[in-house]
C-alpha cells in the first residue's frame, strides 16, 4: 500500500511517499528555520503562510521524486494534531483537496503517534507491544504502545515539555534557535557537574514537571548576566543537560522495570539528544532490554512518520471524510476526529 504523507504541524513542510509504513519512496522536508530564526522561536502567523507558499512545491517533490503521480496513490495521510492550528490547516486542507481530486482516502494522523512510528522505518523488526519515551517539543510523555493503534499514557509532563525547556534555556544564553540541538552540541564540551539543578518533584511516579526547572535555569542565566558578560554556556548546558536525561530516564527506566517491558523505544525532536541516546544504551546493554531509535533524520519532523502511522491507521479503519477539521490539542491514547 503507497501512502503519500503530509506534515505541517510546525515549522516543517514536509511530504514522503512511504509502502506499506515501512520503505520510504521518497521524503522532502522544507524547513522554515531561517524564516523563524530571527525573531527566536516560531512565529505562527508567518509559519502558516510559509506552510501555505511551499506546500504544493513540496508535494509535487515528493511524488516526483518516488517517481509516482497522484493516481498511484493508495491513500493520503495528515497530520491533523497537535500543533499550530493554522499551521494544521494548511496540510489538513492540502490533503483533502488531493483525496477529494483523486477520489483516495483521507487518514488522519496524530502527529505525536507518527514520530513513534518514524521507528519502524529505522527499525524494519520492531513491532508492538513496547514502552515509548515519546519527547518533543511540546510534549514528554511515557507511552505504553500495545499496538500500533491502541497506545496508553503511563506518564506525561503536567506543564512544559523538556524540548520547550531546551530551547528557553537556549534562547536566554543567547545561543539562537533552534535552541535543543545547538545545546545538545556545546553540552558536549561543558562540565555537566558544573551547576546543580534541583530536580523537579511531582506527586505521580511517572509524571514529569518542567515548569520549575525552565524557571530556574533562566533565574541563573540572568543572574550570570548581571555579573559579567561572560556566560559559561558549555557547563550550564551540560549542566542542564544532565538533569533533564537524567530525569527523564529515571522515570521511564522505573516504569520500564515496574511494567516488565523489555523493548524500549524513544521518538520525538529530542530523541535526538546525544547525552540520552548514550544513556539509553548504556541502561539497555546493562539490563539486557532491547533499545530503538529513529535515524537522526526521522527525529525531528518528516512527513515519512506521517505515512508510516497512517499506514496502520488506514488497517484499523481509522479513515475520514471531507470533514476533517485540525485540533490544536488532542490526547494520543484516545484521539478523535
Ligand atoms: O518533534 P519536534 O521536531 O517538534 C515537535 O513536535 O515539537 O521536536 C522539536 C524539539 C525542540 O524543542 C528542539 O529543541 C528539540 O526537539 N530538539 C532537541 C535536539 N534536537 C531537537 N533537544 C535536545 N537535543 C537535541 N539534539
Ligand atoms: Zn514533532
Amino acid at each position: 500500500m503507497i501512502v503519500l504523507g503530509i506534515e505541517s504541524s510546525c515549522d516543517e513542510t514536509a511530504a514522503a511517499v512511504v509502502q506499506d509504513g515501512k520503505v520510504e519512496l521518497s521524503s522532502v522536508v522544507m524547513s522554515q528555520i531561517k524564516e523563524h530564526e530571527i525573531y527566536g522561536g516560531v512565529v505562527p502567523e508567518i509559519a502558516s503562510r510559509s506552510h501555505a507558499e511551499n506546500i504544493g512545491v513540496v508535494v509535487s517533490d515528493a511524488l516526483k521524486k518516488a517517481g509516482l503521480s497522484f493516481d498511484d496513490l493508495d491513500a493520503v495521510a495528515v497530520t491533523y494534531t497537535p500543533g499550530l492550528i493554522g499551521a494544521l490547516l494548511v496540510g489538513v486542507n492540502f490533503a483533502k483537496g488531493i483525496a477529494f481530486a483523486k477520489n483516495k482516502p483521507l487518514i488522519p494522523v496524530h502527529h505525536l503517534r507518527g514520530h513513534i512510528a518514524a521507528n519502524y522505518i529505522t527499525n524494519k523488526e520492531l513491532k508492538p507491544p513496547f514502552l515509548c519515551l515519546v519527547v518533543s517539543g511540546g510534549h514528554s510523555h511515557i507511552v505504553e504502545v500495545k499496538d500500533y493503534t491502541d497506545m496508553n499514557i503511563i506518564g506525561r509532563t503536567l506543564d512544559d515539555a523538556a524540548g520547550e525547556t531546551f530551547d528557553k534555556a537556549a534562547r536566554a544564553m543567547g545561543i539562537g534557535y533552534p535552541g535543543g540541538v545547538k545545546l545538545d552540541k556545546i553540552a558536549e564540551l561543558g562540565n555537566a557537574l558544573a551547576f546543580e539543578f534541583p530536580k523537579p518533584k511531582v506527586k505521580d511516579q511517572y509524571n514529569f514537571s518542567f515548569s520549575g526547572l525552565k524557571t530556574n535555569v533562566i533565574n541563573k542565566i540572568h543572574n550570570i548576566k548581571q555579573k559579567s558578560d561572560d556566560i559559561p554556556v558549555n557547563d550550564l548546558a551540560a549542566s542542564l543537560r544532565k538533569t533533564v536525561v537524567d530525569y527523564l530516564c529515571e522515570k521511564f527506566f522505573q516504569a520500564a522495570e515496574n511494567l516488565g517491558h523489555n523493548k524500549l523505544v524513544i521518538a520525538g525532536g529530542v530523541s535526538a539528544n546525544i547525552l540520552l541516546r548514550r544513556t539509553l544504551k548504556e541502561y539497555c546493554d546493562k539490563n539486557n532490554k532491547q533499545l530503538f531509535m529513529p535515524e537522526l533524520r526521522l527525529c525531528a519532523d518528516n512527513a515519512s512518520m506521517i505515512a508510516a502511522q497512517g499506514y496502520y491507521e488506514y488497517i484499523k479503519g481509522n479513515t475520514a471524510d471531507l470533514n476533517l477539521n485540525a485540533y490544536a490539542t488532542m490526547p494520543i491514547d484516545n484521539p478523535t476526529f
